[in-house]
């Protein structure tokens, strides 16, 4: 494309794309040697239909440097500067942009609000400089610009249950059976940020937990599991294999040294809550990188698991699926 016949050059575009969170079934954790932050594993996910990251971004001439304001404020801009540099390079542009983001999720608190913030940052840079429009099918480009920026970001590119290869490092939708209906139930378990950034405590793993080889091998078959459960519609043996991928990273994180323990009282707590529910199959659980409990049900259960982890709970949300990044307009806020 040249420089010349792209809109950014001549006056202000911009575009404005929503993107929910997505949280691992089958997790990712851990990275390819080199930096292009590739997986050392593949992964499976479901983006949820709240809560979300709506951003904004407008090339414009005007600007002298880019600028960045999350949730009113203005905030970190190098790692946005890094991603505008890339598309800027893509399309042959130097405009400066403005970006805007609004964030539902509380930040860095280990749900993943940095996979919303990078698909919405991404997809939202792409079309405002010309280099794609919504509904066109995912670029492999794009998938490894919001990659870079965070691991499970490409996820979120996709609505609904999405799985990354770890031999191609691609994304693509893994198509459920008519019949599985499932909700999220998401119970905050603590305040405040979380202590190790996923980034950080992946490398320590990597490199001083004796489980992580382990960890690496036998994550394939989960995977597939996962991909053929879903396929089939078999909420049990998608959440025990949930489950099991789960409980296998946080053994491999607390076999590290020092030991990476991102759970809290409260992660027990919410846990201690489901064991009725989860010894009747009827709710399954998942835990990140931080202190939060995020369990799996069947949709007509999901009022039965909130229910029940509301009086250990700093706060419960109810999610189900939710669409692909998309373009939405700045005042229609992040649902
Ligand atoms: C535990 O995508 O946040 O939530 O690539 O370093 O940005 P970076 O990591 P990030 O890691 C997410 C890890 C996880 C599991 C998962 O979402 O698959």
């Amino acid at each position: 494309m040249s420089s010349v016949s792209n809109p950014a050059q001549v006056g202000t575009v911009e575009a404005t794309i929503a993107a929910g969170i997505n949280i691992a079934l089958v997790k990712y954790w851990g990275k390819a040697p080199g930096t292009d932050n590739r997986p050392a594993v593949g992964s499976l996910s479901l983006t949820l239909d709240a809560p979300g990251t709506v951003t904004r971004v407008a090339f414009d001439p005007a600007l002298a440097a880019d600028t960045f304001r999350l949730n009113e404020a203005e905030a970190d801009l190098r790692p946005v500067t890094r991603l505008l540099d890339e598309v800027r390079a893509l399309a042959g542009i130097a405009t400066r942009a403005r970006v805007e983001s609004r964030n539902t999720v509380p930040t860095a608190a280990g749900l993943a609000s940095s996979a919303s913030g990078f698909a919405a940052l991404g997809l939202a840079a792409w079309q405002a400089a010309g280099l794609g429009r919504a509904g066109d099918p995912l670029d492999r480009r794009l998938v490894d610009l919001v990659r870079r920026g965070s691991g499970s970001a490409p996820r979120s590119l996709l609505g609904g249950f999405a799985c990354i290869d770890v031999e191609t490092a691609g994304v693509h939708p893994v198509t459920a059976a008519p019949g599985l209906e499932v909700s999220l139930v998401v119970a905050l378990c603590a305040d405040g940020p979380k202590s190790v950034s996923s980034r950080d405590g992946m490398a320590l793993c990597a490199e001083t937990s004796p489980y992580y080889p382990a960890w690496v091998e036998s994550h394939p078959a989960d995977l597939r599991a996962a991909e053929a459960a879903i396929g089939a519609g078999d909420f049990t043996a998608l959440g025990e294999v949930m489950e099991h991928s789960t409980m296998k990273m946080h053994a491999c994180m607390l076999a590290s040294r020092p030991p990476l323990r991102y759970w809290a009282a409260g992660t027990l707590a919410a846990l201690e809550a489901l064991v009725p529910l989860r010894r009747d199959g009827r709710a399954y659980t998942t835990m990140d990188a931080g202190p939060h409990v995020k369990a799996l049900c069947r949709r007509e259960d999901e009022a039965a698991v909130a229910d029940a982890l509301r009086p250990v709970a700093r706060a419960v949300l109810i999610a189900r699926p939710g669409p692909a990044a998309h373009a939405t307009t700045w005042d229609a806020g992040a649902r």
